[in-house]
């Protein structure tokens, strides 16, 4: 740096210190927005055209790979001022490296942001977030975000790029891993638990981290369930399916945005002004910022929307992206495209001013490097705590598919042979996004799970066969082991990166020969008990394993405690809750299948499913294998004493619908109970089943409880053909059960 340079910095930091105030107020002090707002046009006063534009740029350290290899001069550009937010680097050493290069060597010293995808974990991974769905525990995905940015918070990182809210309902999409599954009202209150872990109540606290909804929007509907394809859609849809978690979060108080790769309706998301202009800021009125997903800017080109990267600048500026990740195309285009008169530099302002809104709310510009300490990572790193909410995480995550003849819960009496790829697996338990975890060692496998129950002496291992290979070599061994034991306990599954980014599947059984090898076990050894417990990132066709094995437990990717977790609903320490939020097919030739499908012209009748000319197949029941709501536990659950505190209600009143639960088997446990209800006639049609609520029960074996859920007429609003959110008088059907597999008995008038 040469001495005019240093002395620039001089007299331009104590410009800014004396408009911005040099007493800042102390971390932890919550500040009006109002005082942020005049501190940034302060700020902004001071700053170039270029040196806004440079707010707007994103660029990856590279620490993580999460995206194709663009090349960046990262070093240079923050020291140039051209950069706001860095992703992919973390550790307190290497945020406070480039955090030191923007603050001590630009000329206005603004802080830089660190986003990084802390999706479900940071160091301590938590089960993937499908299987955090389905424990339906709100609490516990909100305590669960909470210990995520605890850990990140502490090395630095200052914005996760989660929650995913993107409804999914394509199992041949790896990414229905990363969020709540299928249903909209659901996924919505997850939405918000998400955001209220990671923000916290006050970001100005430095164990709080920016929350970013993604992927804005309908990245979870691209055809055929390929990663990044087109996504077609009618606006009714839209408003009634995808958007409403993106409305929660925003209603929760997100702070970021990210658009999605996808194009919709023939408009890349991320050049899309409707969704970004008129909906999001003009009817929802988001007052944070939005980050293009990576690269997505420029990808426009190859979509065939811009003519080149230029023009990909100016399309997503004008659409309202305020951020650029790793596309480079702000910082090359955006003075020019001014200048040229296709991009007003009102939309510059108003980014750069939502990006550095956002860092004074976090206090960067009281303190640059409060988010690096090295005493707090140490501190909070692995903490037993966190370890310990982790493993709970894993035992309610897990759902119990089927359980015949009570194969489960496991006896401590009996000898297990214990077989399969991922029973020693340390690796792909933590799921894709695996953040910073620790994949060669931390995790505790099922093995050693299973260990804290089991004598050596009692437990028989064999790996059997691979994860994808073809190879049998193994099989003879696990043959041998199975002869030997009481009974069988396989941990079977996908590879970690089979789901996730880019990860689509055409095929969605088993990969490999594992179900080969499972009917070889089932052959050897007819009589005994086989229970599969499963490790995979989207629904898969167990159409054949539900006829091979006895009990089947499916644990997604349990996470870094996966072992201990898994291997409590195991033994019965817990005893399982998890119910699916996503539907598992029969087979491939169902997809899509979501419990709240709509009822067509020609539905089957129950008595006949195969009459003629109706809505089916030839070859393939309709009926999913494990319906959504599905989930098992080790006692039974009765539902009884339906009531509704009225036949009909007028447009202001509310309804109380209540049902007494009774746990009439010998364990004691937790139970999801669902509300559901049929809008039986609509100016649009309605789906058949539509979950309104939920709440989680504890009871004891013979205790009962009465669950009540108050339904307002907002709750059965939606949008109409007019896109009016609206509500229409008529007939409702409505149940409370345990699962989406029902008839209903019950109804309701709204006058
Ligand atoms: C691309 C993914 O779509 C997005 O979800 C992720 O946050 C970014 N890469 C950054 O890694």
């Amino acid at each position: 740096m040469t001495t005019s340079t240093k002395s620039n910095i001089f007299i331009v930091s104590i410009l800014i210190l004396s408009v911005l105030g040099c007493k800042n107020p102390k971390p932890n002090v919550k500040l009006s927005e109002t005082v942020f707002d005049s501190k940034v046009d302060s700020l902004m006063n001071l700053m170039t055209l270029e040196e806004k534009i440079g707010q707007t740029a994103m660029y990856s350290g590279g620490w993580s790979v999460t995206g194709p290899t663009v090349s960046t001069n990262n070093k240079k550009y923050i020291k140039e001022g051209n950069v706001g937010a860095m992703l992919n680097v973390y550790s307190v050493k290497g945020t406070r490296e480039l955090q030191k290069l923007a603050v001590e060597e630009t000329r206005l010293g603004i802080p830089l942001l660190f986003g990084y995808d802390v999706i479900h974990g940071f160091k301590t991974i938590f089960p993937i977030n499908l299987g955090l769905a389905a424990s339906w525990d709100l609490e516990d995905i909100e305590k669960g975000s909470r210990i995520a940015a605890e850990e990140a918070s502490a090395v630095g990182i200052h914005w996760t790029f989660a929650p995913m809210v993107d409804i999914a309902r394509d199992p041949r999409w790896g990414r229905i891993s990363e969020g709540a599954g299928e249903d909209v009202y659901l996924g919505s209150k997850i939405a918000k638990a998400y955001v209220k872990g990671f923000q916290g109540d006050d970001l100005s606290k430095h164990n709080t981290i920016l929350a970013c909804a993604k992927h804005f929007v309908g990245y979870g509907a691209a055809q055929a369930g390929r990663d990044y394809h087109t996504v077609n859609m009618g606006e009714g849809e839209l408003r009634n399916v995808y958007l409403p978690p993106f409305k929660a979060a925003v209603d929760a108080g997100v702070e970021t945005f990210m658009t999605a790769f996808n194009e919709v309706n023939g408009v890349p998301a991320t050049g899309n002004s409707f969704i970004y202009r008129d909906i999001l800021r003009d009817e929802w009125d988001f007052k944070g910022f939005v980050l293009s997903d990576y690269t997505a800017i420029f990808e426009m080109v190859q979509h065939g929307f811009a003519v080149d990267n230029k023009d990909s600048a100016r399309l997503a500026m004008n659409a309202g992206i305020d951020m650029d990740m790793m596309g480079d195309v702000n910082r090359l285009y955006l003075k020019e495209l001014v200048d040229e008169g296709k991009v007003d530099v009102a939309y510059i302002e108003d980014a750069c001013r939502r990006i550095l809104l956002t860092k004074f709310k976090l206090g960067l510009f009281d303190d640059p490097y409060r988010y690096c300490d090295e005493d707090r990572e140490k501190e909070v790193i692995y903490k037993p705590e966190f370890l310990q909410a982790a493993r709970h995480s894993a035992a309610i995550s897990s759902v119990l598919l089927k359980n015949n003849d009570e194969a489960l819960p496991l006896s401590s009496e009996k000898t297990i042979a214990l077989l399969g790829p991922l029973v020693k697996d340390k690796e792909n338990i933590l799921g894709n996004w695996g953040a910073a975890g620790d994949r060669k060692g931390k995790a505790i496998s099922v093995y050693e799970g299973i260990q804290e129950y089991l004598t050596d002496s009692k437990i028989i291992y064999a790996q059997g066969c691979d994860i994808e290979t073809d190879d049998e070599s193994k099989f003879n061994d696990a043959v041998i082991a199975a002869k030997k034991a009481d009974m069988v306990v396989m941990v079977m599954g996908e590879d970690y990166d089979m789901s996730g980014e880019a990860a689509s599947r055409t095929n969605i059984k088993l990969p490999g020969n594992q179900t080969k090898f499972i009917k070889r076990i089932r052959e050897a050894v007819p009589n005994k008990k086989i229970v599969l417990v499963l490790m995979n990132g989207r629904p898969l066709d167990l159409s054949e394993e539900d006829t091979l094995a006895d009990a089947i437990l499916e644990t997604w990717f349990p996470g870094t405690m996966g072992g201990n977790g898994v291997a409590d609903v195991l033994f019965g320490t817990y005893n399982p809750s998890g119910k699916l939020t996503v539907t598992f097919p029969r087979n491939l030739g169902q997809v899509p299948i979501y419990y709240n499908m709509k009822n067509t012209g020609r539905p089957i009748p129950a008595s006949n499913p195969h009459e003629d000319y109706k809505s089916h197949y030839l070859d393939s029941p309709n009926t999913p294998l494990y319906v959504f709501g599905h989930g098992l536990s080790y006692t039974t659950f009765e539902y009884s004493d339906f009531k509704l505190s009225a036949e009909t209600i007028g447009m202001s009143d509310s309804l109380t619908a209540s049902a007494t639960i009774t746990n009439t088997g010998d364990y004691d446990g937790h139970e999801v109970v669902q509300l559901y209800v049929h809008d039986k006639v609509g100016s649009v049609t309605r789906p058949v089943k539509e979950l309104k609520g939920f709440e989680k029960i504890f009871l004891k074996k013979g205790e009962s409880k009465t669950v009540s859920f108050d339904l307002k007429v907002e709750d059965l609003k939606f949008y109409n053909s007019k896109m009016e959110f609206t509500v229409e008088p008529g007939e409702f059907e409505i149940a409370i059960k345990g699962t989406s597999d029902f008839d209903f008995e019950h109804v309701f008038t709204l006058e």
